[in-house]
């Protein structure tokens, strides 16, 4: 992994004939989380869920019209994308055809600085980057709200990484169109709230169960998910009010129930979803042992082992040291808020 976390990945290569657009997207982690899609073609969620956009991890994606190819190409860090990944973005890229009514193919060159597929929302800085690409590449004229609707259909959760800071998506109200409309990010301006997130990374490694199949099997199975989904719609109203406050204890407090409700709607699904390892359990004691000690410090976990400990900036060091201590071996990045989603050219080059 690379060691410069806020660094740009190397610029990918250039050369393809034919319209081109970079642009560059940060992941974010969600304190009230996004779990189950009510209607999997549109990618419509069933909660509502809202986010900090980091300043760690950004994807690069660079989108080319190449009319002479026969079919897209799609390269990840490298190597050419394959299986599931690659059919992603294909999907995602019949879809900019049909909104901009071309027809050429493209090719799609990804670099990401965090590892892909490891519940460190890869796929949201993914689908941000590739929405915001790839709509400029194929000439859709699309605003803010647009562009996350547009990046939802990628990734639900790659709706909110084109905004900065904190942002909810929308879970939207009816069916078809009208659901899709209606399901989109927008920013939550809390300018005076600026946190430290410390990231743990027990594990890099790809995960066992994508976060698609895993919600899918949480919805259709999982006798606690409407009751996790009920008290989610409270987590938001209590969440919001207290990030107006700028009030991190119950930020904290609101975020870490949200994440392990989910986990438990996971862990009674049939069969069972287990993300968290012996690891994520050592760094959860570890945050108790801060709380006990007085250290403001919460966690939450997304589709897989790895944790995110929400924290005073000025307890960043000092929660990073003690997660190290409980799960030896893993390595820490600490990450503050981070800009939405933008164009190379914007960006200054
Ligand atoms: C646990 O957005 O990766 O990170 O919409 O199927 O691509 P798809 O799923 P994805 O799921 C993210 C789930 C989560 C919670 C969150 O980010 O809100």
């Amino acid at each position: 992994m690379r060691t410069d976390h806020r660094a740009e990945p190397a610029e990918p290569a250039a050369g393809v004939p034919g319209h081109g657009a970079t642009a560059v997207a940060h992941p974010n982690i969600a304190l009230i989380k996004y779990w189950g899609k009510r209607d999997e073609r549109l990618m419509i969620p069933y909660v509502d869920s809202l986010s900090m956009t980091l300043d760690v991890f950004p994807t690069t994606t660079t989108v080319r019209l190449d009319p002479a190819a026969r079919a897209d190409g799609v390269t990840l860090d490298g190597s050419p994308a394959e299986g599931e990944a690659r059919r992603r973005v294909v999907d995602f890229l019949e879809l900019l055809r049909e909104r901009s009514g071309r027809s050429e193919p493209a090719v799609v060159d990804t670099r990401n600085s965090v590892p892909t597929g490891a519940g460190l929302a890869s796929s949201a800085s993914g689908f941000a980057a590739l929405a915001l690409a790839g709509a400029a590449a194929y000439g859709l004229d699309l605003d803010r709200t647009a562009l996350s609707r547009l990046a939802r259909r990628g990734s639900a959760s790659a709706s909110r990484s084109m905004f900065g800071g904190f942002a909810i998506c929308h879970a939207g109200r009816g069916a078809g169109a009208a659901a899709d409309l209606s399901s989109y990010a927008e920013p939550v301006p809390v300018p005076d709230f600026d946190p430290a997130l410390v990231i743990v990374l027990v594990d890099t490694g790809a995960k066992a169960v994508s976060s698609r199949t895993a919600m899918r099997r949480t919805v259709e199975t999982s006798p606690l998910y409407r009751a996790w989904a009920t008290s989610s719609k409270a987590d938001l109203a209590e969440l919001r009010a207290a990030l107006r406050r700028g009030d991190l204890d119950a930020v904290g407090e609101i975020a870490e129930r949200n994440a392990l409700g989910m986990h438990a709607t996971m862990l009674a699904a049939r069969p069972a979803v287990r993300y968290l390892s012996p690891a994520t359990v050592a760094v959860l004691d570890g945050v108790l042992r801060l709380r006990s000690d007085g250290v403001s410090a919460y966690a939450t976990m997304d589709a897989g082992p790895n944790v995110k400990v929400l924290c005073h900036r000025a307890d960043a060091a000092r929660v990073a040291d003690a997660v190290r201590g409980a799960a030896p071996g893993c390595s820490v990045v600490t990450a503050r808020r981070g800009p939405g989603a933008r164009l190379q050219t914007e960006a200054g080059r």
